[in-house]
């Protein structure tokens, strides 16, 4: 027997209880077994409330205990504080999962209750979808148990919602916006079934098409990451995430109580999988809607067939926005389109048809782009003139989308008084992506070329550092030993020799002949800095001496260090002078890898050392982490190009960056005892010099957090 019941019972259950199911019309109680009723569901719908009699038709038990069938889904509707008894009553029953559709748990402070519910149900093998949510839709099963609205549009979009009341306005929307739903769940607080327990369905089933997740806070994100990989192999996965604001984030605490995590290192985790992220619903939804039905392009060169040029220009500009190439083989595009379009047009991209087109040069353009092999796919923008007919270019794009939709996407932006926005709806009506807007028409194409370089792109297996742990976990224990939670830099130093990433050279002297000594073995110039536990700003207490060149300057240093700290605490222990190899500065960057409270082990990469707080232009990724990724990482910050060489600078070593990246994160993820690993900075010099992690920074968890 399985220790958890199928997940596929929850989307297609053979019986579905109502537990305060109520005869007064006006209740959630009533409603859901109303719309359970009415949504054509074929299996046994148990009402049950102590009063019994009859809702709807239905027998109603006065207990769920009295039911003899097989119930998969007990939809849980009465006050949070009869919860706990429900659920034991659903376990005598060997229901397999509670919808608990109450609220009045986590997201007011009730964590204990939520935890003792879950906590038995799973004793008891049963799952728990909530509490706080609005139920669940099913086209597979027919079935609506939600106090959503009755009539819901079946097809092929799934839609995951931490969010109820947004989960509930997605089912009236999607029918005004024509879309067809395939599932419809909320998870609410997500107590025990989440986002990678249903979506192990949904990937597999044929159905559906495209899955939409509305998310607030990620709590276990290395199962989510691994999941999400493997949808998007099968099918788009989109997703809105709320509490990108301070305040939306905390706002989305006190909602669902999710830990809403730090919003870039959500945004590239999610791209890093291949994942999709909308800002807006209304994008969301549209993405959805016609990615479900429309070709994914087989290229990257993108035409824009215009009668303005105003607006093809705004194409243009929104392209580059959202990621589109501009298909610019004048050449091929000359000999495509010389023939349809008038002299004083423009075969460059944008083809410019002119003012003066009338909808047969569309036409013939339109079939011009969709046979041409070197034209994956086509924005066509129309601004509403004299001798355009938007009757006769609705006949003709409806006849090309026909075309097009076994072959290559084709988007389309009408701009002009009621006739267009007429058209407009019309199409949208038989699924083709018409807009207004013309950015709203290339998010669209921008959205599904992110699928397809998800889809295209080669899986790269996650490079493995061999690392030795046992060593570094020696160091942890004296740390702890020594009751500290952050390491020195002397020990931060040893770890990162152990992990294979160069540091400066660097020895501790314990008195002015080992200085001397250690000073001449480094190299001149060298660095001189206090060591002590009770000074944490050497520079502050003046123990820091640079660009030592000889055996008086270092004689002198000493001197003066000793002096400046005693004047500045007395009292301090002095540990001995670290004596360091004067590192030629270069290009500072900043590498770290931590335990992310979303996400477990990240890394992250930016530049500027100093700055890189102010500038914010750094970019995250989650382990495990390929070789390629990592590049990519790098290759994703703005000031990319300094790490190219400008001026006339040669390239950085960014393989060694990439090298580095991984190593921490590896630390991280190999030892959990580290929560925190900087190096800031990392100097990088030209490429095949290699790198030096100058300043190293490695905190431990507190003891009570150890794992
Ligand atoms: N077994 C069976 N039935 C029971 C039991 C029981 N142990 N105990 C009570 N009942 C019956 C009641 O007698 C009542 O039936 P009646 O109307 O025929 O007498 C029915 O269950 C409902 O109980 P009420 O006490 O009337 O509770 P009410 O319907 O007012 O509220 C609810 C219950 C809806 C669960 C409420 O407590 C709640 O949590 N509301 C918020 C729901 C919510 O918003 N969820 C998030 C959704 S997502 C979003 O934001 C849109």
């Amino acid at each position: 027997m399985p220790s958890t019941p199928d997940i596929k019972y929850l989307f297609e259950p053979r019986g579905v209880a109502v537990i305060g199911a109520s005869h007064d019309q006006s209740k959630i109680g009533h409603k859901l077994v109303r719309n359970i009723s009415l949504s054509g569901y074929k299996g046994r719908i148990y009402p049950i409330n102590p009063e019994g009699g009859e809702i709807l038709g239905h027998g109603v038990y006065k207990n769920i205990e009295e039911v003899s069938g097989i119930v998969d889904i007990a939809c849980v509707v009465v006050p949070a504080k009869y919860v706990f008894d429900t659920i034991k009553n659903c376990a005598n029953k060997n229901v397999h999962f509670a919808v608990i559709i109450a609220s009045g748990f986590s997201e007011v402070g009730n964590f204990a209750e939520e935890k003792r519910i879950v906590a038995y149900a799973r004793e008891h093998r049963m799952r728990i979808l909530g509490p706080n949510i609005f139920g669940v839709y099913s086209s597979a099963a027919s079935l609506n148990a939600t106090f959503g609205p009755i009539n819901v549009r079946s097809g092929n979009v799934a839609v995951i919602t931490q969010s109820g009341a947004i989960g509930i306005g997605m089912m009236g929307k999607t029918v005004t916006e024509n879309i067809g739903l395939s599932a419809i769940i909320s998870v609410g607080n997500k107590s025990d079934i989440d986002e990678p327990d249903l979506l192990q369905y949904l990937i597999e089933q044929e159905q559906t098409k495209i899955i939409l997740m509305y998310i607030e806070g990620v709590s276990q994100g290395e199962r989510l990451i691994s999941t999400l990989k493997k949808a998007v192999q099968k099918k788009p996965v989109i997703v809105i995430k709320s509490g990108r604001s301070k305040r939306g984030a905390m706002a989305a605490a006190s909602h669902t109580s999710s830990l809403a995590g730090e919003d870039k290192v959500f945004d590239d985790v999610i791209k890093q999988c291949g994942v999709i992220r909308a800002e807006t619903i209304n994008d969301a939804l549209d993405w959805c809607h016609y990615l479900s039905n429309s070709p994914i392009p087989k290229g990257e060169n993108t035409v824009i067939i215009t009668n303005g040029g105003g607006i093809g220009v705004l194409a243009a500009d929104a392209c580059e926005k959202y990621n589109v190439n501009l298909y610019d083989d004048l050449p091929n595009l000359t000999k495509t389109f010389s023939n349809v379009i008038p002299a004083f047009g423009s075969s460059k991209n944008p083809i410019d048809l002119s003012g003066q087109a009338p909808v047969s040069y569309y036409d013939s353009a339109l079939t011009a782009a969709l046979n041409n092999k070197s034209i994956h796919s086509v924005i066509c923008l129309a601004c509403e003139t004299a001798v355009f007919n938007p009757d006769e270019f609705y006949q003709v794009i409806q006849k090309q989308a026909a075309e097009f939709k076994n072959t290559k996407p084709l988007v389309l932006s009408l701009f002009g008084g009621a006739n267009i926005e007429h058209n407009v709806h019309e199409l949208q009506k038989s699924d083709i992506p018409a807009f207004g807007d013309v950015y709203e028409a290339v998010s669209l194409l921008g959205a599904m070329y992110s699928y397809y370089r998800t889809r295209s792109a080669p899986i790269e297996p996650s490079l493995e550092m061999n690392i030795d742990t046992d060593k570094v976990n020696d160091i942890i224990h004296k740390v702890r030993a020594d009751s500290r939670t952050f390491m020195l830099a002397s020990e931060a130093q040893a770890i990162m020799q152990i992990a294979g990433i160069t540091v400066p050279k660097s020895r501790i002297a314990h008195n002015l002949e080992e200085a001397i000594r250690y000073a001449e073995e480094i190299g001149y110039p060298v660095v001189m800095k206090i060591v002590s536990r009770d000074i944490i700003h050497k520079s502050d207490a003046g123990g820091v001496a640079l660009d030592l060149d000889n055996k008086s300057e270092v004689m002198d240093a000493y001197e003066a260090i000793n002096h400046n700290v005693r004047n500045y605490n007395p009292e301090a222990r002095i540990e001995g002078f670290e004596i360091d190899e004067m590192v030629r500065f270069e290009t500072e960057t900043i590498v770290a890898a931590r335990r992310d409270i979303a996400f477990g082990p990240i890394v992250m990469f930016g530049l500027g050392g100093i700055y890189v707080e102010v500038m914010r232009d750094v970019a995250f990724r989650a382990f495990p982490l390929s070789y390629q990724e990592a590049l990519k990482m790098i290759g994703q910050i703005h000031s990319y190009p300094i790490l190219l060489g400008v001026r006339g600078e040669k390239r950085k070593d960014i393989e060694t960056v990439a090298d580095s990246i991984i190593r921490i994160g590896t630390i991280v993820r190999n030892c959990p005892d580290i929560t925190d690993i900087e190096i800031n900075p990392l100097v990088v010099y030209a490429q095949g010099e290699g790198a030096r992690a100058v300043d190293v920074r490695i905190l431990l968890s507190k003891p009570q957090e150890a794992v």
